[in-house]
């Protein structure tokens, strides 16, 4: 049954049904129609439209829908009807009959859809910080187990310095901080409750709004009818959330399947999230992180679907908007997954310090340590760098890591090169001299893995 027909001559075309019809995925809101629907009845109770008895029978259908919903809310996708307020009100009618027909006094499926999506996202919200929680927690716990742990650092993806492991774990422990805290920024601009909006113009029965949006645990009313009915900046917003933390978890993925390579086997993936070849028995495929790194693009693409289905839409409702579900819920479910992926991979994750050790020492990467050292002798450090760029050259060509060249040899490209060259070059002295905020030193490290921990214990996840 449909929740409107009485100036239609013939039944929808069973084509454009299917095409127009949304139960089968805005099914999942079903809780936060029947939520809405109870704190509604309430509102048009007191407005009067209701008596205590009928506010009364519609409340308690309404929490036997509830209860049903949350023990299979899946079975709802199948009902046939058009979407989800029309499968509250079908049900509802069945339960207590013309009564239930009077619920939709002064509201309409406008308001209500953006009240139930909205609420839907307050709840993402939620879910998707303690997601990222977790994998802070698990972050915290990887650089705790491998504090002073050296590995190498790169840029252009070339050996540039030495660095902890850790501080490479809580580069990342950033990133999903500020994700964490964009979350809690876009949670601030979901406080208003768009319920009373009504089609586009506002309810004209007499009912608190402050009130009605306080009951659903909102800050308060929308300001004004037409936006509330059709903005959908919040979806937007949550999926520009996704967007951005899907890009650190994919840049994570990223450095992690290099790590992991062959080449540098600098890590080792568990056996739990990574799978194998049909054909070659040797394989041990790191399909965990390549997965984070595709879905990435999935839901950049819901974002880039939802501003443009939004962008020249004449205000206020419009159908299109119902193209705002789908990518919504599978983004959110998507970035969800993808933390507790990330989490899964770093709870099994072995680093192997020896390799990694031996990559950091590799590569040139103290050459910047020489330059600093003759700077210390007095020379300006643009010359330095030259005299420091023949020296590698040289060190190449001897095949030599630059730390086994003797004094001699040093000094055919400086004669202020003695015998205390070789303490700097060691990697032990590399880390500690970075002894400054926000730097690799180990002692620096150690403070915030400390900070941190204390920081991430009060937060659920
Ligand atoms: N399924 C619709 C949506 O998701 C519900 C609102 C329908 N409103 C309407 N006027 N047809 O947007």
């Amino acid at each position: 049954m449909a929740l409107w027909g009485g100036r239609f001559k013939e039944g929808p075309d069973e084509r454009f049904k299917n095409y127009n019809d949304s139960l089968k995925f805005d099914y999942r809101m079903a809780l936060e129609d029947i939520e809405g629907s109870e704190a509604w009845a309430d509102a048009i109770h007191e407005a009067g439209v209701l008596t205590d008895k009928e506010c009364a029978d519609l409340k308690k259908a309404l929490g036997e829908l509830h209860e049903e919903a949350e023990q299979d809310i899946h079975a709802i996708a199948s009902a046939g009807d058009e979407d989800i307020h029309s499968y509250v009100e079908r049900r509802l009618i069945e339960k207590v009959g013309s009564l239930g027909k009077k619920l939709h006094t002064g509201r309409s499926r406008n308001d209500q859809v953006a009240l139930d999506l909205k609420l839907w996202c307050r709840k993402a919200v939620k879910g998707i910080s303690e997601a990222l929680v977790h994998l802070e927690k698990e972050l915290i716990k990887t650089a705790d187990r491998y504090q002073g742990a050296v590995f190498p650092g790169y840029t252009h993806l070339q050996r540039a310095q030495p660095v902890t492991f850790s501080h490479w774990v809580l580069a990342y422990l950033n990133m999903f901080e500020r994700d964490y805290q964009r979350l809690c920024n876009a949670e601030k601009l979901m406080e208003t409750c768009p319920l009373g909006s009504a089609a586009l113009a506002g309810t004209a029965y007499r009912i608190d709004r402050e009130k009605l949006a306080k009951a659903l645990g909102f800050e308060r009313a929308t300001a004004n009818s037409l936006d509330g009915v059709s903005d959908r900046d919040h979806v937007m917003e949550l999926l520009s959330c996704a967007s951005v933390s899907m890009v650190h978890l994919s840049r994570l993925a990223e450095d992690l399947i290099i790590y992991n390579s062959g080449e540098a086997r600098f890590v080792t993936l568990s056996d739990k999230v990574t799978s194998g070849s049909s054909l070659m028995p040797q394989k041990k495929n790191p399909d965990s992180l390549e997965l984070i790194r595709g879905k990435c693009g999935r839901v950049i693409g819901a974002l880039t679907g939802m501003l443009v289905t939004c962008k020249a839409l004449p205000l206020a409702y419009d159908k299109d908007l119902q193209e705002d579900k789908e990518r919504l819920f599978d983004a959110v479910d998507t970035w969800h997954d993808s933390l507790y992926m990330a989490a899964l991979v770093f709870e099994g994750l072995k680093l192997n310090e020896d390799r990694a050790l031996e990559a950091a020492k590799g590569g040139y990467s103290n050459a910047t340590e020489l330059a600093d050292y003759l700077v210390s002798k007095g020379v300006p450090f643009r010359e330095a760098h030259s005299v420091v760029g023949q020296a590698v050259l040289y060190a190449i060509s001897q095949n030599k890591p630059l730390e086994d060249l003797s004094v001699e040899e040093f000094r055919k490209f400086s004669p202020l090169i003695g015998d205390d060259v070789y303490e700097p070059l060691q990697i032990e002295s590399i880390l500690k001299k970075r002894d400054i905020k926000g730097g690799t030193a180990p002692a620096q490290t150690k403070e915030e893995i400390a900070a941190w921990d204390e920081r991430l214990k009060a937060r659920k996840g």
